[in-house]
């Protein structure tokens, strides 16, 4: 099967530091003579390097974690969570593969933290403190050229279901656009199970039927253009958001390309807490500098055949594709819901020997992406495979119902298998044009 360019059958187709509050205690000498760590010496680097992209205020963390009083009290907190390597957040197997945003932290830190917890949590001297991380308020990004919102906020309902929903946004853009980085910010983020944007270029004629500016979902479509447009494209996706995912940053020289005119599709994911809500989410977009020498394109292995059993608590699901052309993989992004377990990337050889590139313990509250820290150049004709492994059984703590066949939807309570990948490929390529193969007509997505 080739791979498909498109289809995420709907998916997704398919994240005060006070110097004035030091505070200087007195470092006691343990026994055997060694000095415990210290808080601004040896914690808040580790902290900054680490911990603040999330535990600052304004982002998904619960609480912060940047000044000597913020950490002091939670340190036995502190020293579990990283011993048990629950934090930073990181679900790749060690053995396959090397990642640019692993955020985790080595033994000797974990070591040098739980030490510090031991020792009551001293402060040390404020004076050999590292300056503090320079953030952009509101953003994990440079401060962004442009910010896209969606024009309305989508009003959302205090229980029940919510299908995905869309709202067109017009760039505004008149001229080409090459994006370095780009990060999704929902308004109201507990809501938000996920965001994909997808870049709609204006000779496109998805959803050319559907209102702009205003939210709408795939049964408000009275043509059925418009209702197979809101499951189906072979548009570029600019990128996908789930909560703790990170912002795309593209190395020098590569970037996605936005057409002047574009529009940008916000294809939501709503879910309900109990009570009324409200989302508007937006874009921030930084842009390259210069034209890049190679253009990004998200592209995806999906497997949406499948009908994992009830109990089955191993349940395989595969898919494969040979890349038409050559292309330099940069990174993943796996998708599935709850009964996700594990997702692997290979690349299956001459002999059907598999090279695991990346092996996920997934976790579906955790849906992160893995950037490759050497990307790799592929050649026309690897074969890449994704595999997905299930757990229905009652064992799975968050199987909403271990009795049911499970097949693709899009809700939760349903499946998914979608892995989806970058490339770096020649900057004249789009996808479509990407996916001829030399001497051959281009697959239908
Ligand atoms: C990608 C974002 C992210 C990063 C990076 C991160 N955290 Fe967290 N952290 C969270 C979120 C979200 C929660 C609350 C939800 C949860 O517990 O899973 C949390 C919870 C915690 C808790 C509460 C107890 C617990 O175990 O859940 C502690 C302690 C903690 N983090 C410490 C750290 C430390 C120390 C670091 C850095 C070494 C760190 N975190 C890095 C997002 C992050």
């Amino acid at each position: 099967m080739p791979l498909k360019i498109s289809t995420l059958a709907t998916a997704i187709v398919l994240v005060i530091f006070a110097a004035a509050h030091a505070r200087v205690t007195r470092v006691q000498v343990k026994p055997n003579g060694v000095t415990p760590p210290v808080f601004y010496r040896d914690l808040l680097p580790i902290l900054q390097q680490h911990c603040q992209s999330c535990h600052r205020s304004g982002e998904i963390a619960p609480m912060p974690l940047v000044s000597y009083d913020d950490v002091r009290s939670r340190a036995h907190e502190i020293a579990i969570a990283v011993a048990k390597r629950k934090m930073p957040p990181w679900f790749a197997y060690p053995r396959f593969g090397h990642f640019s945003n692993d955020p985790s932290l080595t033994e000797a830190e974990i070591q040098k933290i739980v030490a510090w917890a031991d020792a009551h949590a001293p402060a040390g001297d404020a004076q050999d403190a590292p300056p503090p991380r320079e953030w952009v308020q509101g953003w994990n990004i440079s401060q962004p050229d442009v910010i896209v919102k969606m024009p309305k906020p989508v009003a959302l309902p205090a229980h029940g279901d919510i299908e995905y929903t869309y709202e067109i946004a017009p760039t505004g853009f008149a001229e080409d656009k090459w994006v370095q980085m780009s990060e999704i910010r929902p308004s109201s983020r507990e809501n938000v199970h996920h965001a994909v944007v997808y870049i709609r270029p204006p000779d496109s004629k998805w959803l050319r039927h559907a209102p702009v500016g205003v939210p709408f979902t795939a049964s408000d479509m009275t043509d059925e253009d418009s209702r197979h447009g809101a499951h189906w494209t072979d548009s570029d996706i600019l990128l996908v958001y789930a909560p703790g995912s990170s912002p795309d940053n593209w190395p020098a020289g590569m970037a996605k390309f936005v057409p002047a005119g574009s529009d940008l599709v916000f294809q939501m994911h709503y879910t309900t807490h109990g009570h009324a809500a409200s989302d508007q989410t937006g874009v921030g977009i930084v842009f390259a500098n210069k034209p890049p020498t190679q253009r990004v394109i998200t592209l995806q292995l999906t497997n949406d055949h499948f009908v994992i059993p009830p109990g089955a608590d191993n349940y395989r699901v595969e898919a494969r594709g040979t890349l038409p052309n050559d292309a330099t993989l940069l990174s993943f992004f796996p998708h599935m819901h709850l009964r996700g377990k594990q997702f692997d990337y290979n690349i299956v050889g001459a002999s059907g020997n598999i090279e695991t590139l990346l092996r996920v313990n997934y976790d579906f509250y955790w849906q992160l992406s893995y950037r490759l820290a050497e990307p790799r150049l592929l050649k026309a004709g690897t074969m890449l495979q994704a595999v997905a492994l299930y757990d229905n059984s009652r064992n799975n703590l968050h199987n909403p119902d271990p009795d049911a066949s499970v097949r693709w939807g899009d809700q939760t309570y349903d499946e998914m298998m979608v892995g989806f990948f970058d490339v770096a490929v020649r900057p004249d390529l789009d996808k479509w044009k990407y996916f001829i193969r030399p001497g051959a007509q281009p697959d239908k997505p």
